[in-house]
């Protein structure tokens, strides 16, 4: 039977705001998901994260859980405004907030689970939105960023050895400042690309940092996760077999290329023209490289036609129906999910062959459709989920035992029902269910499937 390799890291992942909530306690101070949340009709149910999953206060039965489906691996992220409240470099730090994700990572380790990491998984402080325009400042927020990378570095590098800088910037800058339906809600057609650009410096500057003054003692390593839906032509035609190309590079190439190879990619180049901002010939020389792994986001397969009227994904229309009516999988709870493995395996191979880099898969997941409104042994009992979890690991067994690409870890998303942004509670990609009234935590079927899965797909 095919294998993955002994030091094959799997588990869960997690973002702060989606499940931390105690959002005005511990010395945090807010975050522009905070403003963001309160806006009227932003958030589909009115919702929020000040309580999300309460793992602030619950943090050690989470770890138990993670302990208890067998776990190698959790991936969490950091609450800037937790560690430095107004979130700038001359701002007061939060001993509290340290001591948190200390504690934490602490118990983590003592249940023989690895922490992996991320900085940045949205939240920024509030305080620097006000103070500069937060992402849309190059010279500040840089300075801020890696300002506040360093305290991480300072005060968890000891027990931290697996660090993701930023996670998912295609969602920060184009849901966030061109579509205006994330936080902070800007509409523009030339602030998402200064915010990927400055996100970009801000990863690169951190990664130096870390190479230069902690790797050789702290003995970890550090990249970017990306987001990507394999790309599949609508048909054989081949102005969409070039409109498939095109939706890579308005997803991913936009970021991977030049972080992995020093540009940004002809087709962006020639849509968005002057308002791509240029890297500077010492600015580049920080971000070609800068990241030691190629850390992936993936949810799902899209049929891709050319034409739209989207900027986001290069005016393209992408889709789940095939020519011939069908659908590319069992489809879930909104358009990310919908079961497509064979995707899964061709994107993996398309990643090892363009970047050569290790992989970590760090989430993957899908929400049944209207668990929200099943009874608990319903929700529970999650066959979609299922479906799509071994269709997944099935698909990545391939690309590791045959063709040779190094995927080195993968993380579900997400170990709990949590607070999904601009879907507030109502869709649930947790392996664990979450009684939003008691916070009581029910695993559901699926979470003993995956547990068993790798425990019998890893080399003992
Ligand atoms: C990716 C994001 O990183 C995560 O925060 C989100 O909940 C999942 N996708 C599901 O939409």
């Amino acid at each position: 039977m095919a294998r993955f390799p002994q030091d094959f890291a799997w588990g869960f992942a997690t973002a702060s705001y989606q499940i931390e909530g105690s959002a005005f306690e511990g010395g945090r101070g807010p975050s522009i998901w905070d403003t963001f949340c309160k806006l009227p009709g932003k958030i589909r149910d009115g919702s929020n994260g000040d309580v999300a999953t309460d793992s602030y206060r619950f943090w050690k039965v989470d770890v138990a859980l993670l302990k208890s489906y067998n776990v190698k691996a959790y991936r969490f992220s950091i609450s800037w405004s937790r560690l430095i409240p107004l979130g700038g470099r001359d701002d007061p730090v939060n001993p509290e907030g340290i001591a948190f994700y200390r504690t934490l990572a602490e118990e983590l380790l003592r249940n023989g689970i690895t922490p992996y990491v991320t900085l940045y998984h949205w939240d920024l402080p509030q305080g620097l939105h006000d103070r500069y325009g937060g992402w849309l400042n190059k010279v500040e927020i840089v300075k801020d960023y890696v300002n506040y990378a360093k305290l991480c570095f300072d005060s968890f590098g000891d027990l931290v050895k697996n660090w993701i800088t930023h996670n998912e910037p295609w969602v920060i800058s184009c849901l966030g400042y061109q579509k205006g339906v994330f936080a902070p809600g800007h509409k523009s057609d030339t602030e998402p690309w200064i915010v990927a650009h400055n996100l970009i410096l801000a990863h690169a500057h951190a990664v130096k940092l870390y190479r230069e003054e902690y790797k050789s003692i702290q003995g970890g390593h550090i990249g970017i996760t990306l987001d990507c839906h394999w790309q599949i032509p609508y048909d054989d035609s081949p102005e969409n077999i070039e409109a498939a190309k095109k939706g890579i590079d308005f997803k991913l190439g936009r970021f991977a290329d030049p972080i992995y190879k020093g540009y940004y990619p002809e087709r962006v180049k020639q849509i968005i023209g002057d308002r791509l901002p240029v890297f500077t010939e010492e600015e580049l020389t920080v971000v070609k490289g800068s990241s030691d792994f190629f850390g992936l986001n993936t949810y799902t397969s899209q049929l891709v036609k050319e034409g739209g009227t989207d900027e986001t994904n290069g005016y393209i229309t992408v889709g789940h129906t095939r020519p011939d009516g069908t659908q590319l999988g069992t489809v879930g709870a909104k358009n990310i999910c919908v079961v497509n493995p064979p995707g899964f395996r061709s994107l993996l191979n398309y990643l090892w062959k363009t970047y050569e880099k290790l992989i970590y898969v760090t989430e993957n997941g899908f929400a049944v459709k209207d668990e929200h409104q099943m009874s608990l042994p319903e929700a529970l009992h999650d066959k979609d989920r299922l479906e799509y979890f071994e269709g997944y690991a099935n698909a990545m067994l391939g690309p590791v035992s045959e063709d040779g690409v190094p995927v080195k870890g993968y993380f579900g998303w997400s170990l709990l029902d949590n607070f999904e942004w601009t879907d507030g509670y109502e869709t649930r990609f947790g392996v664990t269910y979450v009684d939003h009234a008691t916070q009581k935590r029910y695993p559901k079927e699926f979470a003993r499937f995956l547990s068993k899965w790798f425990t019998e797909h890893i080399e003992p």
